[in-house]
């Protein structure tokens, strides 16, 4: 009764109790996957599950055999009367097969101390399991209201629960810059904090300063906690728009040559980069320690939603475009792109961007994070991009989760838990070639409206549990069955602390009668969002 849902599961006669006589034996290329086994089910058991050779009693981790028919991420998995064995060929597969076997203990299994519950049995099984997709991404935006390292690292155990491998972090927008940069240090110095925030969508300023930021040690933390639970971090670093608090921190990167404070106020600056030369050059010294910091092999650029009206009304960005030779302000900002799109491909990193980076041509290795419609990544596929579908009306989880007037801050579209679990990254009309373009997707938790660990589990759970199943299981999907599963989920999501949305709404506590939202119609903002992506469409411009 797990979650995601495996691809094949065998029921057998039979349980096998783990006691305190039980031990692990891993290979020891599986170390990892076993250290962490041991650090979470030692804490709920307080048994030591000691390292062991394998042998009867045992739970035993091993590397199978490269030819044997399992993919890099799959795992098998079998539960006897004699022990546990999980089956893989890399620590990745391992680490999921082990999430797994603790999902089949009782909930207690999620607790951090032992309070004498058990036994804890474990039902005889055989799965056999493995992702549809390579990328089950999660972005959360700690620029906009900024989640401190301790509520990052609780995520990622979160994230690692429901087998997602992708952290994106959206470190830096209008409203904050999060990431510590030693070559221009007011980036944080400035540019993390803000003299007060609206509250709701657009409503009065609360007049509270907010801020904070992660220091290169946190950021190394972060990555590495993340790098032992097969997550892989991808930075974004959002240019030319969303840059507000950087222009303040460095008025010499904006278009206006007057100061300007880091935004206390939600929705798109107009305030964006200016396109000088000493302007690129200072954000390839800070992708120069981003790329230090994060290993990832794909690093996002952002290049979403660049206001182009102080462009127009700019002398210099006039002579910009004559001097470079292009069109229009459009092409200027694709020119701005891909300065960094041959950046990173020097350096053997790939860059990722939202779809708007589709508005002039890019680099092969480009990856296309198609948000606004399907366009994006209809587009992006069939140009030979790899793409990242995050349809921001089916995996939104900043997105109201119903249409009851209860709901916190009702922002954006309805999003309930069936159409997550029933989302589909890929679009009908790619043809088989096409459709192996789309890497998967990334859930995204935007915070303008979410200020606090306890209200990003409310946004987060149970739909996240759904987008995850959407992302690993391959198979029909059946939401009613899913639904079946999400019960026992629900008590592992307890056990752990986390403050799920229930299934019925909001808790008193987590409503908040007067903030105001921003809800939308579907049909009205679907529409709006095709004029929007008129031009990707069919093709690239
Ligand atoms: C986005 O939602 N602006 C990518």
């Amino acid at each position: 009764m797990t979650i995601p849902r495996p691809e094949r599961r065998e029921p057998r006669p039979g349980t096998f109790t783990i006691d305190r006589d039980t031990g692990i034996a891993a290979h020891p290329a599986l170390a990892g996957a076993a250290a962490w086994l041991r650090g979470e089910l030692g804490a709920a058991t307080g048994y030591d599950l000691a390292p062991r050779p394998p042998g009867p009693g045992t739970i035993v981790l091993a590397l199978a055999d490269p030819g044997g028919g399992l993919g890099p991420e799959d795992y098998r998995l079998a539960v006897d009367a004699g022990g546990a064995r999980v089956e893989a060929v890399t620590p990745a597969g391992a680490f999921y097969g082990a999430q797994t076997l603790r999902q089949l203990l009782p909930a207690e299994a999620f607790r951090r101390a032992p309070l004498g519950a058990g036994p804890w049995i474990l039902p005889a099984v055989r799965i056999e399991d493995g992702p549809r997709f390579p990328w089950r991404g999660c972005l959360l935006d700690v620029a906009r209201n900024f989640m401190p390292k301790a509520e990052v690292l609780r995520f990622i155990d979160l994230l690692a629960m429901h087998k997602l491998n992708v952290l994106h972090l959206h470190l830096t927008d209008d409203q904050g810059w999060r990431v510590e940069i030693e070559r221009h240090p007011r980036l944080t110095e400035v540019g993390a904090w803000r003299r007060e925030s609206q509250m709701g969508w657009r409503g009065p300023g609360d007049g509270v300063p907010h801020g904070g930021f992660y220091t290169q040690r946190d950021i190394r933390e972060i990555v590495a906690y993340a790098a032992a639970r097969h997550i892989t971090v991808v930075p974004e670093i959002d240019i030319p728009g969303h840059t507000q608090a950087a222009i303040a921190a460095y008025p010499e990167l904006g278009n206006l040559g007057t100061p300007l404070e880091v935004a206390t106020t939600w929705g798109v600056s107009q305030n964006v980069l200016n396109v000088e030369e000493a302007t690129v050059r200072f954000f390839l010294d800070v992708f120069d320690e981003v790329l230090e910091l994060f290993p990832s092999p794909y690093i996002c650029v952002g290049g979403d939603e660049c206001r182009k009206d102080q462009w127009r009304a700019s002398p210099a960005a006039h002579r910009r475009i004559a001097e470079l030779g292009l069109r229009d302000e459009e092409e200027l900002q694709s020119w701005f792109i891909g300065r960094f799109d041959a950046y990173l491909a020097d350096r053997g990193r790939r860059m990722v961007g939202w779809d708007e980076i589709l508005e002039g041509g890019l680099a092969p290795g480009a990856v296309v994070a198609s948000w606004r419609s399907l366009d994006g990544a209809v587009s992006g596929a069939r140009a030979g991009h790899d793409v990242i579908n995050c349809l921001n009306t089916s995996v939104y989880l900043d997105y109201r989760q119903s249409d009851h007037p209860d709901e916190p801050v009702p922002f954006g579209t309805v999003l309930t838990l069936a159409a997550v679990h029933a989302f589909d990254p890929v679009p009908g009309e790619l043809d088989g070639a096409e459709a192996r373009h789309v890497l998967g997707s990334t859930c995204c938790l935007w915070t303008e409206l979410i200020d606090s660990g306890r209200r990003l589990d409310y946004m987060a759970f149970p739909r996240l549990a759904a987008f995850a199943e959407a992302m690993w299981s391959r198979g029909e999907r059946d939401f009613e069955e899913f639904r079946s599963r999400l019960a026992p989920h629900l008590e592992r999501l307890d056990a752990i602390g986390v403050e799920y949305r229930r299934e019925d709404g909001p808790l008193p506590w987590q409503t908040r009668p007067g903030v105001p939202g921003r809800p939308e119609d579907l049909g009205r903002w679907l529409a709006h969002m095709a004029v929007e992506t008129s031009n990707i469409r069919g093709g690239l411009t």
